[in-house]
């Protein structure tokens, strides 16, 4: 039984034959494997190496080059809060107090259930529509107490 799904394995395989060196082919490649496991355990990158035929060493290298790759497993969903000036002056530390409360997730932390991780941003480039925030690659801006929840809940 292979180590990936065979969406993986078909994403793996197009990427192999689109770069021209197996080497260029290792950040898409590392890209997958995160996306199929939400992170890059140790076996997923030897999984990487194995599949594109390149030692674990220059794989992990890579992985852990970049700071796009997480090395420990997260929630399902990445929260990223912004608490720069704006944001901080419409309330985003009221907001992360209310993600505290309701889901039990602090900043570089997980909630107890697995769904949510939450980091602090620097500016995300809405300080006109503070605070904002990121949930995986949306954007939410204008965010209320009671609006955060309702945007959270269609995470699952
Ligand atoms: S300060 Fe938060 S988006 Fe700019």
């Amino acid at each position: 039984m292979s180590f990936f799904s065979d969406k993986a394995l078909k994403e793996l395989d197009e990427i192999k034959k689109r770069y021209p060196t197996r080497r260029a082919a290792a950040l898409p490649a590392l890209y997958v494997a995160q996306k199929e496991f939400g992170w890059l355990s140790p076996e997923a990158i030897d999984a990487v190496a194995r599949h594109l035929t390149l030692p674990p060493a220059v794989v992990k290298g890579t992985a852990t080059f970049y700071s796009m790759y997480k090395h420990r497993q997260v929630g399902r969903h990445l929260i990223q809060v912004c608490t720069n000036v704006s944001c901080m002056i419409f309330g985003a530390e009221n907001l992360l107090g209310l993600l505290e409360e309701k889901y039990g997730v602090t900043p570089g932390g997980t909630s107890p259930d697995g769904r949510f991780s939450l980091v602090i941003m620097e500016c995300i480039g809405a300080c006109d529509k503070a605070p904002a925030m990121l949930v995986d690659e949306d954007f939410h801006s204008d965010l209320t107490r009671n609006g955060i929840i309702n945007i959270l809940e269609s995470y699952k």
